[in-house]
């Protein structure tokens, strides 16, 4: 039986509160993961929803934790019969932020009622789930809020108020002409040569009162009331753009790539290596496939979670990759194409046999480190861009959503990692494009780049000394055990 004291102190007790998406679970378990190695208590709280889907996806004993790390659920305020308003980012964000509060906190009240587990100590929560920052207060216990994105991303969440101050620009991609997407954007420290095309797409809108554009401008304004906000980055890699945010926020802190860190400090076959995230059943057949090829021969083609794509781009997709020659894994989620079944036309599959792999979801981090990998095709989301450039993975970028416009144009142009594609994709560009990242002279010198970079990820999270593991170490001894 687990004990809850370390020496004769009662443990700390971190409830660890992530946004309810897959590209947010995944880094918030690690940081949980990573809290327990360092003695505290957890509670990871997922929505209901999600709850469920992780026991159909992983077994229905996946959840059952240990003594010391519990997995507890609140609602998230939606209809559970509605599945698509649950995977509609509006809509979820919109009840997540009216409706969370309350179940949340009789959570945290019924889990100091408790006299088996410890008091809760600290919370550590996604910046999107920032009604948990009222919570803290009421509790009066420190809260650290974790946002997912990169410095990058996050300083242009930080900054999107300025542009409704400007007035500008409030019209959808649509009415903007190439030369208005060109206007350059040189007033966000740090980042002196965006374009309006790699702001986060939230500002595309014509309507004011646009959920996603005022849900993130309040959630960043909100970050200022954390006593720490941390990162899933590192100093080599986002210095300045960290040292920007710090002058705006609470002391900042990157400690990723948390894959890397948490794969160092915590034995995969452990009770808590073994314990996962993945909503979707991952396939893993696939890895075995890799075991078959050569070195950088396979490209990885892979949208993210919540990518909706139509039926002409997947089929432009299709081709180019057949176009290519190029051996290839591509991940196809159920529920990648918009109001209809995600389907390849069956003339790729004919013309592709014998050189292709297709699943409906991976285990990717395992494929992005398997050095059959040679080149990702991506949508730019924050984790699959980390995941590969820490892997040593040159990329193909798809951006679509999101902040991932502005990881796209780190990751090309400041960090040499990347080629972009234009979002009316074109079988041409895929494959083109695709036949320069595996065999041209541009695609050697990103992955010598991008295996510069991996190096760097190891030095943050693998030594005593690394950046990420000093500053995990600081933000805990200061915050949560002060
Ligand atoms: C995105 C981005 O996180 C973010 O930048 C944006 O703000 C909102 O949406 P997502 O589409 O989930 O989220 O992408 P990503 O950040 O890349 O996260 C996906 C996660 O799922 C990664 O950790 C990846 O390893 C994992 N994954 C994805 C799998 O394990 N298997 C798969 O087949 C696909």
């Amino acid at each position: 039986m687990e004990s809850h004291a370390v020496g004769s102190k009662q443990k700390p007790h971190a409830v660890c509160v992530p946004y309810p998406a897959q590209g947010h679970i995944n880094p918030m378990l690690k940081v949980a993961k990573l809290l327990h190695s360092k003695g505290f208590h957890v509670s990871f709280v997922n929505t209901i929803y999600n709850h469920n889907r992780l026991l159909r996806s992983r077994g229905p004993n996946a959840l059952d934790g240990l003594p010391s790390f519990q997995f507890e659920s609140i609602p998230d305020g939606l209809p559970e019969t509605d599945v698509e308003a649950t995977q509609h980012i509006p809509t979820l964000c919109e009840s997540t932020m009216k409706t969370c509060l309350a179940p949340f906190k009789d959570l945290l009240g019924r889990i100091n009622a408790r006299d088996d587990v410890p008091p809760v100590s600290c919370i550590v929560s996604d910046g999107c789930m920032s009604f948990t920052l009222d919570a803290a207060e009421e509790f009066e216990v420190p809260e650290v809020l974790f946002w997912t994105t990169s410095a990058c991303g996050f300083s242009t969440y930080l900054h999107l108020y300025r542009f409704i101050e400007k007035g500008s620009p409030l019209k959808d991609e649509s009415n903007l002409t190439e030369e208005q997407l060109d206007t350059k954007i040189d007033w966000i420290p740090s980042m002196k040569n965006l374009k309006l095309k790699d702001i986060p797409s939230f500002i595309l809108t014509t309507n004011p009162d646009d959920i996603m554009l005022n849900f993130l401008i309040r959630e960043a304004e909100r970050a200022k009331r954390a006593s720490a906000i941390i990162l899933n980055t590192f100093d080599d890699l986002e210095h300045d753009g960290v040292q920007s945010i710090q002058s705006m926020l609470p002391p900042v802190y990157s400690i990723g790539p948390l894959h890397l860190f948490a794969n160092r400090e915590i034995a995969e076959g452990s009770d808590i290596g073994q314990m996962g995230s993945n909503l979707w059943r991952e396939e893993t057949k696939c890895l075995d496939w890799l075991d078959t090829k050569s070195r950088n021969s396979v490209l990885y083609v892979n949208f993210g979670s919540l990518i909706v794509m139509t039926t002409k781009q997947l089929v432009e997709f299709a081709w180019g990759l057949a176009g290519s020659g190029k051996e290839f894994l591509w991940v196809i989620r159920p529920d990648l194409v918009a109001g209809d079944e995600a389907k390849v036309p069956p003339e790729f599959l004919k013309e592709t046999t014998g050189r292709r792999m297709l699943a409906s979801w991976c285990p990717q981090e395992k494929v992005l480190s398997h050095p059959a990998i040679g080149g990702f095709l991506t949508h730019s989301g924050w984790n699959s861009t980390l995941e590969s450039l820490s892997s040593g993975v040159p990329m193909v970028c798809w951006p679509f959503f999101a902040e991932q416009q502005t990881n796209c144009k780190f990751t090309c142009d400041e960090w040499g990692v990347g080629m972009k594609i234009g979002g009316d994709v074109k079988r041409e560009e895929v494959e083109a494009v695709v036949r320069e990242l595996m065999d041209g002279e541009r695609g050697r010198r990103m992955r010598e780049k991008a295996e510069e970079w991996q190096r760097l990820a190891e030095e943050a999270t693998y030594h005593k000394r690394g950046s990420s593991v000093v500053n995990f170490e600081t933000f805990v001894t200061k915050l949560l055990l002060g």
